[in-house]
Formats: structure tokens, C-alpha cells, sequence
């Protein structure tokens, strides 16, 4: 495995549509795993292709939780449900902090790294960072839904909540 840099805004394969994967073979498991590992090592929770520069719809997320490690290809939202306000940041705006509203409860179809697949109903944070990375492979940025930026002060202020 190995950490891939994280391409930074700005920079146009982040607000470009990515192309499905029809392929399910070595190499996309190895940017699946890649990806992880670039994740981890940046403290994130999400992880999409454009940012390590791939235009293809592969998206990871992990928050830590007994969800563990969930690999999206090619994801489509079929639900959506609520609403919820609250901090988001991401690995390609260091230092960027915002409130932004998304729903609160989503239902995903997606593929797994073998092409099978599958779907998966998340609430609250998970239901955020899903809804992020999918934006992500839309080429939609998480600076376009922010209604009021965050200090770092103001973020710590939040978790402490
Ligand atoms: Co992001």
C-alpha cells in the first residue's frame, strides 16, 4: 500500500463528474486500498478518487465507528430523509470549516470492490460524510453548501458539545 498526495482546491478534477468504473480488477483494489491508507495517515473520515486525482466514482468512508470500512463504486442516493445542520471540513481545504444542511438519514445502492452490489441505509454523521464523498464524485464541494464558516476555535467550541 501506499499514501497517494491529496490533490488540493484548487484544481479542476475536483469539480468534474467522474466516470463510472465498469472494471472491478487489481487496480481498482489497490486505489481502494491506497485510499485507505491516504485516509488514514490525513486523519480524515472520507476519501474520494478525484482527490488523489482519479475522475472515476470511488468513494470510502470510514468514521470510526462499527460500520467500519464501507468502499462505494459507482453509488446512487435512492432515499433521502430529514434534515441535520452541522460541522464539515475536508482533506482538500486544510483549515476550512463550515455548517451545511443535508439530510439526515440516506438510503445508497453502490458496488463493492468485486462489482456485487449492495445497499446501505446511514443517519447523522455517517449520512454527512456519505452524502460528502457522493458530492465529491459529482464534482460538487462542500464549500458550496456552507451557510456559515467555522473558526478552528468555533469547530473545538462544536465537538465539545
Ligand atoms: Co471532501
Amino acid at each position: 500500500m501506499a499514501i497517494l498526495p491529496i490533490v488540493m482546491y484548487p484544481d479542476d478534477v475536483l469539480e468534474q463528474r467522474c466516470t463510472k468504473v465498469a472494471s472491478f480488477n487489481k487496480k481498482l483494489a489497490k486505489l481502494l486500498d491506497n485510499m485507505y491508507e491516504t485516509m488514514i495517515a490525513a486523519d480524515g473520515v472520507g476519501l474520494a478518487a478525484p482527490q488523489v486525482g482519479v475522475s472515476q466514482q470511488v468513494a470510502i468512508v470510514d468514521i470510526g465507528d462499527e460500520s467500519g470500512i464501507i468502499e462505494m463504486i459507482n453509488p446512487e442516493i435512492l432515499v433521502t430523509d430529514g434534515e441535520q445542520t452541522g460541522p464539515e471540513g475536508c482533506l482538500s481545504f486544510p483549515g476550512t470549516y463550515g455548517e451545511v444542511s443535508r439530510p439526515y438519514f440516506v438510503k445508497i445502492r453502490a458496488q463493492d470492490r468485486k462489482g456485487r452490489f449492495f445497499e446501505l441505509a446511514a443517519e447523522d454523521f455517517l449520512a454527512r460524510a456519505i452524502q460528502h464523498e457522493i458530492d465529491h464524485l459529482n464534482g460538487v464541494l462542500f464549500t458550496s453548501k456552507i451557510t456559515a464558516y467555522l473558526t478552528e476555535e468555533e469547530l473545538e467550541r462544536y465537538e465539545e458539545e
